[in-house]
Parts: structure tokens; C-alpha cells; sequence
């Protein structure tokens, strides 16, 4: 979402007029779009905004905004904190940064305005995008699940999803300017449909009702010219047996899932609020292969919540090993402001829970490395997606299941269907070579 809202600023830069500058020192103006989902982030963010202020103080002119989920979330601390910023804008007022960048010229004081209007859901989807065949699409916005761990809901607002009529369009439209692979996104796609109040009152497109995520990829996936689509993220407790189906069923769809599942141990995930039990998770996981048998399943883990002890830990590595994963994004617990599990006691070290956090990183490790391996010597159908960010003399395709492959070929190549032969496998790409 945060890679989505950073295109939607550079083209309203764009159309202001503003011009890319790889070069720190030869901006006029800079923005941070910044996450706060784990501190980590937010430390990171901190240090950046530092290092502005020498800038600022060689070029007072330099415009500095920060926007997205810190800004969201800290508001005017921000500038009482770093009073060299400009401007500070939340992740509902991105459209409003014209008139923000204006303002600010016009008064000697920086601006906050996280106001968080809902946004306006034609300007959320039409701009102009960064690559030519390829798109973003949300499909809702914002969160109501409550996660005790998680600060998104805090930061996005309330669930709300969009018309399926303006959804549409808008991939029709993208469609014939090229773009032939989608990305629907939300913070949880299975729960489109809910809450329909943004962008229209009508849960209607072409007069017939698409009120689910079943009934919507299923829509989009008859669209004339769309060759690939994605989706994420899903949430265990609302993916529905006909979004398995919709994923079978339509070839357009892409066989990748990601599903996370935070923890393996029943009392932490009820901690969490995750509102599934490991069992029900893993029945699901079973039947997505059972109906898919490649489809590729990647999760996201969270490590050491407070209340977690060594045997909740090891529920957890158990799973892992069990279910294999094609990859997992593994996280250390990191407590957020305002989370319900800021309050939780915490009484293990954090010694011990970088060690448990290791020993689940090399576990999935060597799963993703045996799974890459078994890809050595086949040939995939992969979209030449950019230049390699590994090696710039490289370029990089996407297989069907998601996995990276980098191999040595002309530029313009980019936007284009190849066949690749696996030649190497790494934990989290592939090498490979055109057939
Ligand atoms: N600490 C650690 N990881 C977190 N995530 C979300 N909030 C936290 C937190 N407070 C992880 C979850 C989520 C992913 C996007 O980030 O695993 O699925
Ligand atoms: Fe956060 Fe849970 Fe919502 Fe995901 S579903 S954004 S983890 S609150």
C-alpha cells in the first residue's frame, strides 16, 4: 500500500511539474513516505529526517514533507521534534499535497494536516502509473480487525471498500492503455465487499451485485487484455472457499497466496486477536493445495509477543517445518503505540527471542533454498519485469508463483512474455537463462 501511495505522490509531483532527481543535494523538494508497522521503521525514519536538516541548512529553500503511517500516526510531534520540516501530511491527505506545497510557500509556519478525509476513490485509481504494464489496483482501504500487535488500523482508518462499478472501470481503462497484469490490493482483500461505502453507495457494477472478493476477482478476471493478476493481503479467517476456486478456475489468476499466520500457538493468536486457531489455518492451507497443488503459499510470522514462551515458539517452528512455505516474512514482535499489546506483560529476554527468532529464519531459509532448487533445470513462463535490483547488467522476471528470476538479456525485453530455464537457486530468487 505504502509502494502504492508513493506512486500516487511522485505523479502529483509529476503534474506539478516537478522534475525526478536521483541527488539529494539538487532537490528542491523532498518526501518521506514513511511506515510505522514496526519500530524498526520508524528508527530508520528518524535518522533520515537527521541527515535533512544538514541539507536545509545549506539550501533553505528545500521544501521537506513527510507523509504516510508515522506521519499519520505523530502527527504535529513531528515538527515539534524536527521543527526544519515543512510540511506533514497523513495517509489520507495525499491528494491534497498541491494545495499543502502551495500553503506552505505562502506562511513562514511548517504545516500538519492529517485531517484524513476518505479518499476520493477516482483520484485513488486514476494517475499516471510508474510502469506501463503493470498496476496497483486497492480495492479497500483501511483495517477493522484489530490485530493487538498492529498500529494499521490506528493509521489507515476504518475498512471501506470500494465501488466494484469504479473497480472495474478502472481496469478496463488501464487495460487498454496497455497494462496487462493487476495487483488488487488492501490490507485484507478477503473482507471486500463488508463494508461497501467508499467511492459509491452501489455494491453493483454493470447491475449485478459483487458484494464478495470471489465474485470481484472472478469480474475482473473476463476483463479483455489482463494476463496476470495478484492479490494481497489475505486474512486466514475471511478467505473463502470460492476465492480458492476463483484462483482455479481462471488462468489469469495467479497461483500465489499470501496468507499469513503471525503464530502457530493457539493462546498467542487468540492474544493477537487473529480470530483462527493454528488447526483452522492449516485445514485451509491443505485445501488451497489440494485444489491448487502449485499454487505458491508465502506467510508472514511475528516472533516473540509478549506472553509467548519457548513452546508457543516451537508450535510455531513446527508449523513451519509441516507446512513448507514457499517463503516467509519473519518479524521480530515490536510494540506499537496505541496497540492493545503495548499493555501486555513481556517477561522474555530479548536475548532469547533473537535466538528463537534465528533459528525460524535459518528454518525457512533452507525450505525456500530446497523448494528453488527443485525448480533447477525447468522452464517457466516469466514477465520481464525491470533491470535486476541484484545486478544493474541483469534483468528480472516474475514467475506465475511470484518467485524473482534474474538472467542476462536485451533491456527491451521489459514488459515483455519469455520462457527462462532455472540455472541457479538462491533462498529468495532464482538465476536463470532464456530458452
Ligand atoms: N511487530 C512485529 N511485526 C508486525 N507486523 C505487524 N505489526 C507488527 C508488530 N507490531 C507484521 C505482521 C504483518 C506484517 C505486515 O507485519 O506479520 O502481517
Ligand atoms: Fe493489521 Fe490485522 Fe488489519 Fe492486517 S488484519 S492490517 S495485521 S490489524
Amino acid at each position: 500500500m505504502n509502494e502504492f501511495d508513493s506512486e500516487r505522490i511522485s505523479a502529483i509531483l509529476e503534474w506539478l511539474g516537478y522534475l525526478k532527481t536521483d541527488s539529494q543535494e539538487d532537490a528542491g523538494l523532498i518526501i518521506l513516505n514513511t511506515c510505522s508497522v514496526r519500530l524498526k521503521a520508524e528508527t530508520r525514519l528518524f535518522g533520515h529526517i537527521g541527515n535533512l536538516k544538514v541539507l536545509k541548512e545549506q539550501n533553505p529553500g528545500l521544501i521537506i514533507c513527510i507523509g504516510g503511517c508515522t506521519a499519520q500516526s505523530l502527527k504535529e510531534k513531528l515538527i515539534e521534534t524536527f521543527p526544519f520540516i515543512d510540511i506533514v501530511f497523513g495517509t489520507g491527505n495525499i491528494e491534497n499535497l498541491p494545495g499543502l506545497i502551495k500553503a506552505r510557500a505562502a506562511t513562514a509556519k511548517s504545516i500538519c494536516d492529517t485531517s484524513g478525509n476518505p479518499q476520493e476513490i477516482k483520484e485513488l485509481i486514476d494517475f499516471k502509473r510508474k510502469f506501463s504494464f503493470k498496476a496497483f489496483i486497492p480495492v479497500m482501504t483501511g483495517c477493522d480487525n484489530y490485530c493487538s500487535y498492529c498500529i494499521v488500523p490506528y493509521v489507515r482508518g476504518h475498512e471501506k471498500s470500494i465501488n466494484p462499478a469504479v473497480i472495474i472501470d478502472s481496469v478496463k481503462k488501464l487495460a487498454a492503455e496497455g497494462v496487462f497484469e493487476v495487483t488488487l490490493l488492501g490490507q485484507n482483500v478477503n473482507s471486500y465487499g463488508h463494508v461497501l461505502n467508499c467511492g459509491g453507495d452501489a455494491a453493483t457494477a454493470a447491475g449485478e451485485s459483487i458484494n464478495s472478493f470471489a465474485k470481484l476477482l472472478n469480474k475482473v478476471a473476463v476483463i479483455n487484455g489482463i494476463k496476470r493478476i495478484r492479490f494481497m493481503t489475505s486474512h486466514p479467517k475471511d478467505f473463502t472457499e470460492d476465492i480458492i476456486d476463483a484462483v482455479r478456475d481462471n488462468n489469469n489468476i495467479m497461483g500465489h497466496i499470501h496468507l499469513p499466520f503471525q503464530s502457530g500457538s493457539d493462546k498467542i493468536l487468540e492474544l493477537m486477536n487473529r480470530k483462527y486457531s493454528a488447526r483452522q489455518y492449516e485445514d485451509l492451507f491443505y485445501k488451497i493445495k489440494e485444489r491448487i497443488p502449485d499454487c505458491a503459499i508465502t506467510t508472514d510470522i511475528i516472533v516473540g509477543f509478549p506472553g509467548e514462551k519457548e513452546k508457543d515458539f516451537n508450535k510455531t517452528l513446527e508449523l513451519v517445518k509441516k507446512l513448507k512455505f514457499n517463503r516467509a516474512f519473519t518479524f521480530l514482535y515490536s510494540s506499537r503505540r496505541g496497540t492493545k499489546a503495548e499493555t501486555f506483560e513481556d517477561s522474555v529476554p530479548i536475548a532469547e527471542k533473537k535466538k528463537w527468532f534465528k533459528l525460524l529464519l535459518d528454518t525457512q531459509n533452507t525450505i525456500s533454498f530446497d523448494r528453488n532448487m527443485m525448480m533447477k533445470g525447468k522452464v517457466f513462463k516469466a514477465l520481464v519485469e525491470s533491470e535486476s535490483t541484484k545486478k544493474s547488467s541483469l534483468l528480472e522476471g516474475r514467475l506465475e508463483n511470484n518467485t524473482i528470476v534474474n538472467f542476462d538479456g536485451p533491456k527491451e525485453l521489459t514488459g515483455k512474455f519469455i520462457n527462462l530455464e532455472i540455472t541457479q537457486a538462491h533462498p529468495f530468487y532464482l538465476s536463470g537463462k532464456i530458452v
